[in-house]
């Protein structure tokens, strides 16, 4: 759990950034209608959650910064009885007055007011760029005397860059259960019939264990389908020499994990499968071996599209000299995304990865990345050796950077052969 000092250590720190005379302004997220009068399952947007704390919709953070002294001001959804019968209850004004450690809460049924209010005389506006229309063009009627917009959204990311204790503690949670889930998974494989089965005994453990959500849609892709890299139909039958890429992360208390392993249905991986989950298992523990304060990752990746190319040839799946396959990017073909992002609040965490010169940002303790190396050659490629296609192998683990090196946060979820092997007869 983040406490509220630590939130307001946040604001205190973004406030510090923002100009003298202006005022930066950020929203909850808006409820996401599915269809008539129902609704998707609610998620705060992750800038205001990182924010404030706050879990529900229609409010509003403003920060008023004049000289040097920044003031604070939360609106939040009123109580109505009526509203709260149907939707449940609501903090309220004065339950948020004592909750939150802001100058003042007023109710979001003022909003226009405050926003005319606040913004007079103002010069500088902050908001989240991605604000939707309705809401930006609202901000725009009451800013009329304002000079110049910036990206709050920009700044947020930045800071939610270097996790705390407390964020860290919530990752580590949030990859406990995902372990216990991927476990399930590997020792469920030879009794699931279709990919949805194993979907289920995965997200049975996290809502078992307190995380109502999944961090993204789980994939679970059996043979050809993990060549797809967003696959989450997650409908096909498995056949028994089929591989099963299994994608799949909680989310426990809004912090994110994201975690692949790639497991045999029957049990037991056919010499071919081996060879290619081989290569990759070298390459995830040789890259995560590589992380600690001061490296670039775009080394990590460069570093990873020589490993993998290079093993590539050795089994010959690409033919030429390593050096010039690269230049030519030959490797993409059966490697064509990133060794990793960042996460955290958001499973695909959108800090910079430069600064303001345009600089690459080197890894620093507090950090938290995936390395997720992968081989992927579709059943049609006729390139490639017939005993080859049809392969898709992702190990992806959530990896911590400390004062000296790195700690593998997934480091207990099962990646060597003999253990992926050996799980399915427990
Ligand atoms: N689960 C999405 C990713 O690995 O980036
Ligand atoms: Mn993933
Ligand atoms: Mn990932």
């Amino acid at each position: 759990m983040i406490q509220e000092s630590e939130y307001k250590k946040r604001r205190e720190r973004f406030a510090k950034k923002l100009k003298s005379n202006s005022v930066a302004i950020l929203f909850s997220a808006e409820p996401k209608s599915r269809s008539n009068d129902t609704e998707y399952p609610y998620r705060q947007d992750s800038n205001f959650y990182y924010m404030s704390g706050f879990k529900e919709d229609k409010a509003a953070l403003f920060f008023v910064k004049e000289k040097k002294k920044t003031k604070t001001y939360l609106l939040v959804h009123k109580k109505d009885a009526n509203e709260e019968l149907w939707n449940g209850k609501r903090l309220g004004v004065s339950a948020a007055k004592e909750r939150f450690y802001v100058d003042d809460v007023f109710e979001y049924t003022q909003l226009s007011q405050k926003l005319k209010e606040l913004l007079a005389g103002k010069s500088r506006l902050y908001y989240d760029f991605a604000l939707n229309y309705s809401k930006v063009k609202l901000l725009k009627r009451y800013a009329k005397e304002i000079e110049t917009f910036k990206n709050a959204a920009t700044k947020i990311q930045k800071m939610r860059l270097i996790k705390s204790d407390a964020e860290i503690a919530l990752i580590k949670k949030a990859v406990g259960i995902t372990q216990v889930a991927h476990h399930r998974a590997m020792k469920k494989a030879s009794l699931c019939k279709y990919e949805y089965e194993l979907q289920a005994e995965i997200e049975y453990i996290f809502k078992k264990n307190g995380a109502y959500s999944d961090a993204y849609t789980s994939i679970v892709a059996a043979g050809n389908n993990a060549n797809t890299l967003h696959y989450i139909t997650n409908s096909a039958k498995i056949h028994n020499d089929d591989l099963i890429l299994i994608d799949a992360g909680c989310e426990y208390d809004y912090y994110a994990s994201d975690i692949t392993r790639t497991i045999p249905a029957s049990g037991k991986l056919t010499q071919r499968q081996k060879e290619i989950y081989n290569l990759v298992l070298r390459v995830n523990k040789e890259i995560i071996s590589l992380i600690r304060p001061g490296v670039l990752r775009s080394d990590l990746q460069k570093k990873s599209e020589k490993l993998l190319c290079k093993g590539l040839v050795q089994l010959g799946i690409l033919k030429g000299r390593v050096k010039k396959l690269l230049k030519n990017k030959a490797h993409k073909k059966y490697y064509p995304h990133g060794i990793g992002h960042w996460m955290g609040l958001d499973v695909h965490d959108s800090c910079p990865y430069k600064d303001k010169k345009e600089n690459e940002i080197p890894l620093q303790k507090g950090m938290v990345l995936t390395i997720e190396p992968g081989i992927y050659i579709d059943r049609d490629d006729k390139s490639v050796a017939k005993k080859y296609r049809g392969i898709g192998i992702r190990i992806e683990d959530d990896i911590l950077l400390t004062k000296k090196g790195c700690e593998n946060l997934s480091a207990g979820i099962k990646k060597e052969l003999k253990d992926i092997e050996s799980f399915a007869h427990r």
